[in-house]
C-alpha cells in the first residue's frame, strides 16, 4: 500500500475537519498543515508557510518527501497553485488536490461561471456582466429586471462582494460603485443577476476529471443572527443531511447540474482533479446554482467529514490517478451538526487572544479548531472570530444539535456567541 506524506494548505475549521479525516487513514504517513491553528496540532504538524508562497512550498514539499498537496482554501487554487506543481520538474509528480487555475475561474471568476454555465445548458439565475464601458447596459438590465437586484464583484472579495439590493435607484448606484472600485480590482466586472428565490444547500462531489463521486450535502448558516438576520459571516453552523435535497431532488442536481459541469470541463480540456462546490438553491422543487466553490465549504466541512464513513484518503488517491470510480464512498446515515463558536464582535471587530478553558470536559463532540492559536507554553488562546466549531452525531437532527449545545456550555473564553438555532428551517 502506499502511504503518503502530505501537506495540507488552509487555517480554518474546514482544514481542521479535513486534517481529522485525514489522519484516520492507514494510508497517511505523516500530515503537515500550513499554517495550521491551535487545533490541527492534534493530526499533525503545524508549518509556518504561506498557502500563497509557493516557492518557500516547494522547498517545503522537496526537503519534507511530501507526496500530495490537499488545498483547502481558493486562493493558492485561484492563483495557480495546480500549474505551478505542473510546470516543475521537481514537482510536477507530486499531486495537488484541487483545479487548475483554468478550472479554478469557477470560483474565481463570476462572469466565467456564468459563461460556463451558459455553454453547457446549466440552470442559473439570468445575467448580464458589466464594466465601466458597459455602464447603461447594466442599469437597462437592472430596469427590465424585478426587485431585489442581485450585484456581484467578478472575482473573489472573501465572500463579500455580493449585494441584495431592494431598490432600482439604490442599485444603480451600487452598480456604479462597485465598478469604480468598491472592492478594488475584484469588482472591475460586475455580475448583475435576477433574483432568485427558495432555499439553499451545499452540494460537494470529488472528480478525477472523469467520474466524480458525490459527498453529503449539507446546509450552512451564514447571518451572524437567529432566525438568518444581520450581517453574513463565515458561517455559523451546519447540518448534514438537508431534509429537502431528497432523491427526487439530487437526481436533477446530477442530471441537469453535476454531469453537465463535469462533462463541460473536460470538454473546454480543463484540468480539474478536486473538490467541486455546488451553491445551489431550490427553486419550488428546481435546482439553480447560484455559485461554484472549488474547495470544500466551511462551515460544512465539520459536518460533511463526520459522514463519510469510508477512507478520505483512499478517494484523493483516486482523484490523483484517474481511478476514482473504483473507490467506495460510504456514507454515515447519522446526522451531523456543527454550531460555531465565535468571538464578541464578530464578524466585525472582535478581540483576539482570549484565553479558552474547558475543552477537556467536552464528551460526545468533535472540536474543529478555526480561529485558535496555542502558546509556546501551551495557553490555548483564540485568534479570530470564528473560534471553534463543535460538531457532533445524532439519529435525529435535533439530537445532534443538543449534544453541541451541551458541550457549547463547557467551552468558556471572554466573548464567547453563538446561535442556537442552526438547522431552524429544515424538516
Ligand atoms: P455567492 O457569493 O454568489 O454565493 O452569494 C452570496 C449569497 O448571496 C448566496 O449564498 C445567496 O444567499 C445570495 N445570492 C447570491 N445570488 C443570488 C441570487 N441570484 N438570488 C438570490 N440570492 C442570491
Ligand atoms: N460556507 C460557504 C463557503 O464555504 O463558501
Amino acid at each position: 500500500m502506499k502511504k503518503y506524506t502530505i501537506l495540507l494548505l488552509g487555517s480554518g475549521g474546514r482544514e481542521s475537519a479535513l486534517a481529522w479525516k485525514l489522519s484516520q487513514s492507514d494510508k497517511l504517513e505523516k500530515l503537515y498543515i500550513a499554517p495550521g491553528n491551535g487545533g490541527t496540532l492534534q493530526y499533525g504538524e503545524n508549518v509556518g508557510l504561506s498557502p500563497l508562497d509557493f516557492e518557500a512550498i516547494k522547498e517545503f514539499v522537496v526537503s519534507n518527501g511530501i507526496n500530495m498537496v490537499v488545498v483547502g482554501n481558493e486562493d493558492p487554487l485561484v492563483a495557480g497553485i495546480f500549474d505551478y506543481f505542473a510546470a516543475d520538474a521537481a514537482l510536477c509528480e507530486i499531486p495537488v488536490i484541487g483545479p487548475s487555475k483554468a478550472g479554478a475561474q469557477l470560483e474565481g471568476s463570476k462572469d466565467f461561471a456564468k459563461e460556463f454555465m451558459a455553454r453547457h445548458g446549466i440552470p442559473t439565475a439570468q445575467h448580464l456582466s458589466v464594466e465601466a464601458d458597459t455602464i447603461e447596459d447594466g442599469y437597462r438590465f437592472l430596469e427590465s429586471m424585478k426587485a431585489p437586484y442581485v450585484l456581484k464583484a467578478d472575482g473573489l472579495a472573501a465572500g463579500k462582494g455580493v449585494l441584495i439590493v431592494p431598490e432600482l435607484d439604490e442599485a444603480k448606484m451600487q452598480l456604479k460603485a462597485m465598478l469604480a472600485g468598491m472592492f478594488g480590482a475584484s469588482s472591475r466586472k460586475v455580475v448583475v443577476e435576477q433574483f432568485l428565490s427558495g432555499i439553499e444547500c451545499s452540494v460537494f462531489v470529488v472528480t478525477d476529471g472523469t467520474d466524480y463521486k458525490i459527498l453529503p450535502v449539507a446546509k450552512d448558516y451564514k447571518r451572524i443572527g437567529e432566525g438568518d438576520t444581520g450581517p453574513n459571516t463565515g458561517g455559523m453552523g451546519a447540518v448534514s443531511p438537508v431534509s429537502f435535497a431528497n432523491a427526487e431532488f439530487m437526481q436533477k442536481v446530477e442530471e441537469r447540474i453535476i454531469i453537465p459541469t463535469i462533462k463541460g470541463l473536460k470538454q473546454e480540456n480543463i484540468t480539474y482533479r478536486g473538490f467541486i462546490f455546488f451553491g445551489l438553491i431550490n427553486v419550488d422543487g428546481e435546482p439553480y446554482v447560484i455559485e461554484y466553490n472549488v474547495r470544500m465549504g466551511d462551515p460544512e466541512t465539520e459536518v460533511v467529514m463526520l459522514r463519510i464513513g469510508s477512507d478520505l484518503l483512499d478517494l484523493l488517491e483516486g482523484v490523483s490517478t484517474g481511478t476514482l470510480a473504483s473507490r467506495k464512498l460510504e456514507i454515515d446515515s447519522r446526522y451531523a451538526t456543527t454550531v460555531m463558536v465565535v468571538s464578541d464582535g464578530y464578524p466585525g471587530s472582535y478581540a483576539k487572544g482570549k484565553v479558552i478553558t474547558g475543552l477537556e470536559s467536552v464528551e460526545g463532540s468533535i472540536l474543529f479548531h478555526a480561529g485558535t492559536s496555542r502558546d509556546a507554553d501551551g495557553v490555548l488562546r483564540t485568534s479570530g472570530g470564528r473560534v471553534i466549531a463543535v460538531s457532533s452525531y445524532g439519529s435525529t437532527k435535533k439530537e445532534a444539535l443538543s449534544q453541541s449545545f451541551a458541550n457549547i456550555e463547557k467551552i468558556n473564553f471572554e466573548g464567547k456567541r453563538f446561535r442556537r438555532d442552526i438547522g431552524f428551517d429544515l424538516k
